[in-house]
């Protein structure tokens, strides 16, 4: 089994040496003893480990030590140890927000005792609104109105001049504190326009020819006979929310329909759906989740946009 000889090595083969310095500093050649181990003629030499390494080693080593003493490391069954510096990244971020908050306060403070109307017109405050406005509207107004708030089909685009329930800065307020149709709130913008087709109150033939009123309204391709039809009952079924002119009411968020703006979509077979089962568009109030003074910022961007007046 000379193959597996494992006992002294004592063949012929060339040993390996190593530069080392002897006592006065002269460098010489010696031969690197063996550990005794041999495998199929390769034999184990008994270097030692480069001194960088093992330094790295114990500082490593050093380091752990340290670490599991001062920061939170071993898990428990329940938890885990605190470690002495009482450290978790929790606190520290709980730690930069309440820096943030500190240094808005002041700002914040004056945002709220300021007139809604009064904000832009403060330099410090429309510094404010526009940088804190923007990252809440990014967090919170996104996802329906849009990042850009130019909207989507059924979520009102905030850039344009055209307010369903009015564009200045305090009608905006109001719009976002107490929310649209909200349940929750006692006080939310609310009106509902009738559900014609579902709850009988116009046939299929009287929605359709009144759907031609509104694309004429709207200057819209539209079937002028059915429209004439159209118009007689459009005034009396429509006319007390979307005024006699179809230039709409504030008062009651009913969209003008002259404008060619459209919430929900301006072709037929849109239209024909409304006025048939109705439109239902619900805002959150968003009093229940934000502060008086992000209501604020984030109205007083919305307002800055573009479409305020
Ligand atoms: C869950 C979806 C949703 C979210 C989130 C939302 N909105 Fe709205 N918002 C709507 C809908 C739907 C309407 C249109 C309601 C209607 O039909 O009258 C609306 C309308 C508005 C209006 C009225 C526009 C007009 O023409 O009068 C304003 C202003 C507004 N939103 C601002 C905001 C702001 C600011 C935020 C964030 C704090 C926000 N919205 C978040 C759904 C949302
Ligand atoms: C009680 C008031 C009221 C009456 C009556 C009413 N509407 Fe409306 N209408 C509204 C309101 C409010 C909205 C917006 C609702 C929403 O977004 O949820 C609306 C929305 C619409 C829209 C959608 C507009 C868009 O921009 O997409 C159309 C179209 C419309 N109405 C047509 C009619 C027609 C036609 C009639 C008569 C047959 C009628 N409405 C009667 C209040 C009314």
């Amino acid at each position: 089994m000379a193959g597996h000889d494992n006992t002294h090595a004592d063949n012929n083969s060339p040993r390996e040496t190593r530069v080392v310095r002897d006592a006065k500093g002269r460098r010489e050649k010696v031969e690197v003893p063996s550990t005794g181990h041999e495998w199929d003629g390769i034999r184990e030499y008994d270097n030692p480990l480069p001194r960088w390494w093992l330094w790295v080693f114990y500082a490593t080593v050093v380091w752990a030590l340290f670490y599991v003493i001062a920061y939170p490391a071993i898990p428990l069954i329940s938890g885990n140890t605190k470690g002495v510096l009482d450290y978790t990244p929790r606190k520290e971020v709980a730690a930069e927000i309440d820096k943030f908050n500190a240094a808005n306060a002041p700002v914040q403070a004056r945002l709220v005792e300021t007139p809604v109307e009064e904000i832009a017109k403060d330099p410090e405050l429309a510094n404010y609104t526009a940088n804190a406005g923007a990252a809440i509207f990014r967090t919170w107004c996104a996802q329906c109105h849009g990042s850009g708030a130019a909207g989507a089909v059924g979520y009102a685009n905030l850039l344009d001049n055209d307010w369903l329930w009015g564009g200045s800065a305090e009608e905006i307020y109001t719009t976002v504190r107490h929310g649209i149709r909200s349940p929750s709130d006692p006080e939310t913008r609310y009106s509902e326009m009738p559900r014609f087709g579902t709850d009988g109150m116009l046939d299929k033939a009287q929605i359709g020819e009144v759907v031609d009123y509104v694309l004429q309204l709207a200057g819209q391709p539209h079937d002028a006979k059915a429209a004439a039809a159209g118009q007689v009952i459009y005034a009396d079924n429509c006319a007390a929310c979307h005024a006699e002119d179809g230039t709409g009411d504030r008062a009651q968020g009913a969209p003008n329909l002259t404008d060619a703006i459209w919430l929900y979509g301006g072709d037929k077979a849109t239209l024909t759906r409304i006025v048939s089962s109705g439109p239902f568009g619900v805002m959150p109030a968003w009093h229940e989740r934000l502060s008086e003074a992000d209501i604020r910022a984030v109205s007083s961007y919305v307002h800055s946009l573009g479409g305020g007046e």
